[in-house]
């Protein structure tokens, strides 16, 4: 089987954001979008400038942003000023729901005490950088593995919106992406036809096993109790109308198939989506950086964090899915 913990290194992958070699930014009315990837069949990644962040965002521009996720999958914007209050009204601007943090640690560990975002930075109630080894170290492990966000909710998530704070990063801070509607494109029609009615069991405790074996090889029962798993198809159609793989390191077993069949195969995919053509880092600069991504059309992963990074404060909030595919197969 393949390796997954190949994938959890700390590195950064040939193609950036900011790109070295920019690609001619493209003008819509007052944005400016610099695209990552960008050919006449297929886009993945813009920087987007040119929104006034410190009003409510006007619905004809959301309208706008929408439209360029569907496109490029995954918007990174710069410098937006936004707090907590606002990138929380922004995020429920797209979508009616958003996903309340279920506080693993319980609420009066949470850094934020916000149940609509998710602290995802490495940092302590009292302002200390997380311990090495400690239980959330290890719980933010699999992040480092290629995911994507709730695919372990019957109802899934659409969107995530991480947004920065603070002072810039030492140490290296950087998301990934990955393309799977291209990398969907690229396989052989026999391995498409293989994959077409596949159902595919998502649990968060597999990927938390896979970083972690130690600490995550036997969750608590008030974890196991909180995220039970979820099933969902693997070749589903993104919303430009282009087939994806719905995929992550929270795939566990394929419905039918045995553990190992189901693993060999779901690596053999991920190692796929993942190849350097379908990649690129997205380099944390500044506070008030913000990414915002498709969860129905791409992969991201997180460096792990180390003991040599500084403060890295970032937050997320996540969108509930509503469309034709939110709510999976039941099985
Ligand atoms: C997340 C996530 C990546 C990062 O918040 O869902 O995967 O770089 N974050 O922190
Ligand atoms: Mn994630």
């Amino acid at each position: 089987m393949a390796n997954p913990l190949a994938h959890i290194d700390i590195r950064t992958y040939a193609n950036t954001c900011p790109r070295a070699d920019a690609l001619p930014a493209i003008q819509e009315g007052a944005l400016t979008v610099r695209p990552v990837f960008q050919s006449a069949d297929s886009s993945f990644g813009a920087e987007v400038s040119g929104i006034d962040w410190s009003n409510p965002i006007p619905a004809d521009v959301v309208a706008q942003l929408v439209a360029l996720q569907d496109r490029y999958a995954v918007l990174i914007f710069r410098q937006t000023g936004l707090d907590n209050a606002r990138h929380i009204a922004f995020s429920q601007q797209l979508g009616e729901k958003l996903e309340i943090n279920p506080f693993f640690y319980g609420r009066e560990n949470d850094r934020l005490g916000e149940p609509l975002l998710f602290d995802v930075a490495n940092i302590e109630l009292d302002g200390s950088l997380v311990k090495l080894d400690s239980r959330r170290w290890h719980h933010s492990l699999g992040n480092a593995l290629w995911h994507t966000d709730s695919t372990y909710h019957q109802q899934r998530s659409k969107y995530s919106i991480l947004l920065s704070h603070g002072n810039p990063v030492h140490g290296g801070s950087w998301t990934h992406f990955a393309d799977t509607r291209r990398a969907y494109a690229d396989l052989p029609e026999e391995k498409k036809a293989q994959l077409e009615d596949l159902i595919v069991e998502h649990d968060l405790w597999h990927s938390r096993k896979l970083a972690s074996p130690i600490v995550y090889g036997n969750p608590l029962p008030h974890e196991l109790a909180a995220k039970p798993p979820a099933f969902h198809r693997l070749v589903q159609p993104a919303p430009d109308g282009r087939k994806t793989l719905y995929l992550a390191a929270h795939a566990k077993q394929i419905v039918g198939w045995s553990f190992e069949d189901s693993q060999k195969l779901i690596w053999e995919l991920i190692d796929h989506c993942t190849q350097p053509q379908y990649v690129f880092s997205m380099e944390w600069l500044q506070g008030g950086d913000m990414v915002w991504w498709d969860n129905r059309q791409s992969m991201h992963r997180a460096n792990p964090y180390t003991e040599t990074m500084t403060a890295r404060d970032v937050r997320r909030s996540t969108i509930i899915d509503d469309g034709p595919w939110a709510h999976g197969v039941r099985v």
